[in-house]
């Protein structure tokens, strides 16, 4: 047997163990945006830092940011001719509401069928443990002609606004060759995929000001300018009856599409049925004439708005003009938009279209850059090549329509690509109820990990 198959054997003949060890790590709320959840936070990168040393990588430190720490370890034991590979991940995850939606609670993770539910799942504990037992699998059996640096943050969730100053200030720490990063999906449990592209994000939280205090509705309606109406006007003005997105300038950046590149993603499978059946939606949306669902899903930028409050909103019924309405909105952005340039240009929005009698302010709560890899690399055709003899096909490849701060950053500061391979699929329910990760997809994904870092070994 040679020393993949020998690793791959181990990994198939120490399933049950994965496992508990995956439930173990899903029982921890690590929940990054609740202050409550902090103790499970440090927890989780206790564990993490555990999983780490148990695999000889030393030193293992968890170090302090300005939020949840971050987990770094390193294992360089095949010397500075070898190339290093920079593993991240995040060990955070999303809150859980609502709650009652759930068939499961969410941190006692449940095995139905042949799927793992909990929070966390796939997004992205599962994506983590694929990683660390690959690793594992590989040290057991064998030795690699590659070095490790591993880097597990815990505010990915929420933006990772830690980690550009945490990068800068640790560059040489985290020099590397490559960075791989599990955090995203295949797209059917039958169809693998290589992720060449991210969106980026920029979210903000917009907060008008009317009167000084909440008024009478009746006393004041009609002569009072309201502020709940006031950002329903500009947030539905935010798009045009077609779906563009109004803000001026915010396609000005926007990198198009190639021909060859929309050819190539015309070859998905993700054709509008595709999209609605995974939203679980009758229909889609209207969007930007011309483009795919895929492409605008993917390849185009986009705004939501992602909270509202305002005014009275308990059961009944409260006769208030309020004084304060405040909307969380972001956008999706796609190279080479900036997020500096649309906090820009949503402030020339706000201030061209507001009524004077209201005051407003805008926070940038957190921004990620858009990210493009090429696939003209060693290391993506390693990764297609893994994908291919695990799957017997070869892979698709595809953009993503999320974001992870972290592969702009690396690119930006580290100077390295960073290679998307992870195995969520699209039906996963991320950041939603019955979160889950679909078992026989993981364990391909563990063996995948393990013959793509044999090829990075070796390929150098
Ligand atoms: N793992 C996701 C990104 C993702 C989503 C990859 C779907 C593949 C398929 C990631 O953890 C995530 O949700 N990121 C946030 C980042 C944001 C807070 C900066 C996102 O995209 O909303
Ligand atoms: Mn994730």
């Amino acid at each position: 047997m040679t020393n993949v198959e020998q690793a791959v054997q181990y990994a198939h003949d120490h399933q049950k163990d994965f496992m508990q060890e995956y439930q173990e790590l899903l029982r921890i709320p690590s929940v990054s945006t609740l202050p409550e959840h902090k103790p499970d936070m440090r927890r989780a990168a206790e564990w993490i830092a555990e999983r780490f040393r148990r695999l000889d990588f030393d030193p293992v430190e968890i170090m302090p940011t300005g939020g949840h720490p971050i987990v770094y370890g390193e294992r360089l034991n095949a010397g500075p001719g070898a190339p290093t590979v920079l593993l991240y991940g995040h060990y955070d995850v999303q809150p859980v509401d609502p709650i009652e939606e759930w068939d499961s609670p969410p941190f006692e993770p449940e095995v139905r069928g042949e799927n793992l539910y909990a929070r966390g799942a796939s997004d992205m504990k599962g994506q983590l443990i694929a990683v660390l037992k690959a690793l594992e699998s590989i040290a057991k059996t064998s030795e690699l002609a590659l070095n490790f640096k591993a880097m597990i943050e815990g505010e990915e969730e929420v933006g990772s606004a830690n980690l550009e100053a945490f990068i800068a200030g640790h560059k040489d720490l985290l020099r590397c060759d490559l960075s791989l990063n599990a955090d995203t999906s295949i797209l059917a449990a039958d169809t693998p995929a290589l992720t060449y592209a991210l969106r980026g994000l920029a979210y903000f939280e917009i907060r008008l000001h009317g009167p000084e205090g909440d008024l009478h509705s009746g006393t004041y309606g009609g002569i009072v300018d309201n502020p709940a109406t006031a950002l329903c006007r500009v947030i539905a003005g935010m798009h045009d009856a077609e779906g563009r997105v109004t803000l001026p300038g915010f396609y000005d950046n926007v990198r198009p599409i190639s021909p060859a590149e929309r050819a190539e993603l015309a070859k998905l499978p993700q054709t509008d049925a595709w999209w609605a059946g995974k939203a679980n939606v009758a229909f889609l949306r209207a969007g930007e004439p011309g483009y795919t669902a895929t492409e605008r899903a993917t390849a185009r930028p986009t705004l939501d708005v992602n909270g509202l409050l305002s005014g009275f909103t308990g059961v009944g019924s409260k006769t208030v003009l309020p004084a304060r309405a405040m909307g969380k909105v972001s956008m999706r952005l796609v190279p080479d938009q900036v997020p500096v340039d649309v906090a820009r240009s949503l402030s020339e929005y706000l201030e061209a279209t507001l009524p004077k009698t209201i005051r407003w302010e805008v926070e940038e709560l957190s921004h990620s850059y858009p990210a493009m890899l090429s696939l003209d690399s060693d290391a993506a055709r390693a990764a297609g090549e893994a994908l291919e003899e695990v799957w017997g096909v070869a892979p698709l490849f595809k953009r993503e329509g999320g974001s992870v701060p972290i592969v702009g950053l690396i690119k930006e500061m580290i100077g390295v690509p960073t290679l998307m391979v992870g195995f969520g699929l699209p039906d996963d329910n991320l950041h939603a109820p019955n979160e889950k990760q679909h078992l026989p997809t993981h364990f391909r994904g563990i063996e995948t990990f393990i013959r793509l870092l044999a090829k990075l070994g070796a390929g150098k």
